[in-house]
């Protein structure tokens, strides 16, 4: 099977990464959006990052040739023909099983779809699809066009040469790809998710204040971000979504919402995207930690760790 097209579903972060790095691997990638204003913003994205690549000398060719090779539609039937579907649009169950309804009367027999879930069980997706010998989990990580890993996930019912396709697609794309089964959180959910909420939990429990636990994890263990900032990044209303898969899956403590997640999501507090989360990022450059707010205290009064 060669693979020419790949259509992506969903511009917003992962879906514009995905069709971003699928387009400086030499494929024509079909977008699909509910909204051109998504499809504009998710292309201002790509712009930006391109840019920033061909600054460095990293792209090999200009980044107005790599553009002109991702188109976006608000029509499904624009997918027709595409070799590969990736599917990266909001977790939630009942529309992405709705999606895969739609696109099986629409794109070829023989295309192999994929999901970018997170977290849901890419079997249950495989349902909706009336192709399940053709569906794989595809599981990118944000920021797609940097972070190299690719879990590449099979379900009982993938058929083992469409599986090694999938798998060779993902190398296409200058990624490492991963074998994974369809456990839920697969390999890098199932270990980063209880270390995220366990930071939460230690924060709670007074261990030490934000900027010390981010502290300490990038400086004694080497690690890019803190877990505060990478749950400031990732979004606190996707990590909170996780849990509960999670949860209801393995029925764990670990995996367990800590209160002060969901009070934060309650209250709209969702990280990076929504301005504020761990971190107040009304200057960007220099967010501050939110410490005296999440316990409900004045600045003077909440100190610098728990008292
Ligand atoms: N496109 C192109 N270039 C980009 C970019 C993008 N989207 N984002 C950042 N860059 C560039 C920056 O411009 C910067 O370039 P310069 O060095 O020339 O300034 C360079 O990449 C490094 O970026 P930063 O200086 O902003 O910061 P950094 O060195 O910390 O690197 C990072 C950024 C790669 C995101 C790094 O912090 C990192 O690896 N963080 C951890 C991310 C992570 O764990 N992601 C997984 C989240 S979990 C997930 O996605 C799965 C899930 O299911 C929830």
């Amino acid at each position: 099977m060669i693979i020419r097209k790949v259509g992506v579903c969903g511009c917003g972060l992962m879906g514009s990464g995905i069709a971003q790095v699928c387009a400086t691997a030499g494929f024509d990638v079909v977008v699909l959006e509910t909204e051109q204003k998504f499809l504009d913003k998710g292309f201002g994205g790509i712009e930006r990052s391109l840019a920033k690549f061909a600054e460095k000398g990293n792209l090999t060719e200009p980044p107005e040739a790599v553009r002109r090779r991702i188109k976006g539609t608000t029509r499904a039937e624009d997918l027709a023909d595409c070799d590969v579907v990736i599917e990266a649009i909001i977790e939630n169950i009942l529309e992405k099983k709705e999606l895969y309804e739609r696109l099986a009367g629409i794109v070829k027999r023989d295309a192999i779809l994929a999901s970018n879930t997170s977290s849901i069980s890419v079997t249950e997706l495989m349902t909706a699809t009336q192709r399940p010998e053709r569906f794989v989990g595809l599981h990118f990580f944000n920021p797609v066009p940097l972070m190299k890993l690719v879990e590449v996930v099979r379900t009982i019912a993938t058929d083992p040469d469409v599986y090694e396709i999938a798998y060779e697609f993902a190398q296409k794309l200058g990624k490492v790809p991963v074998r994974a089964s369809d456990k839920t959180g697969f390999i890098v959910n199932r270990l980063l998710v209880p270390y995220l909420l366990d930071a939460i939990r230690a924060y709670e429990e007074g261990v030490g204040s934000i900027s010390d636990i981010d502290t300490s994890m990038k400086l004694g263990c080497g690690y890019p971000m803190g877990p505060f900032t990478l749950l400031d990044f990732v979004g606190l209303d996707t990590t909170y979504y996780i849990t509960h898969v999670m949860f209801d899956e393995f029925k764990e403590p670990r995996f367990a919402s800590p209160p002060l997640l969901k009070r934060m999501v309650l209250a709209g507090w969702m990280g990076r995207k929504s301005g504020k989360g761990f971190y107040d990022y009304a200057n960007p450059e220099k967010p501050l930690p939110q410490d005296a707010a999440l316990r409900g205290l004045t600045e003077e009064k909440a100190g610098v760790a728990a008292d």
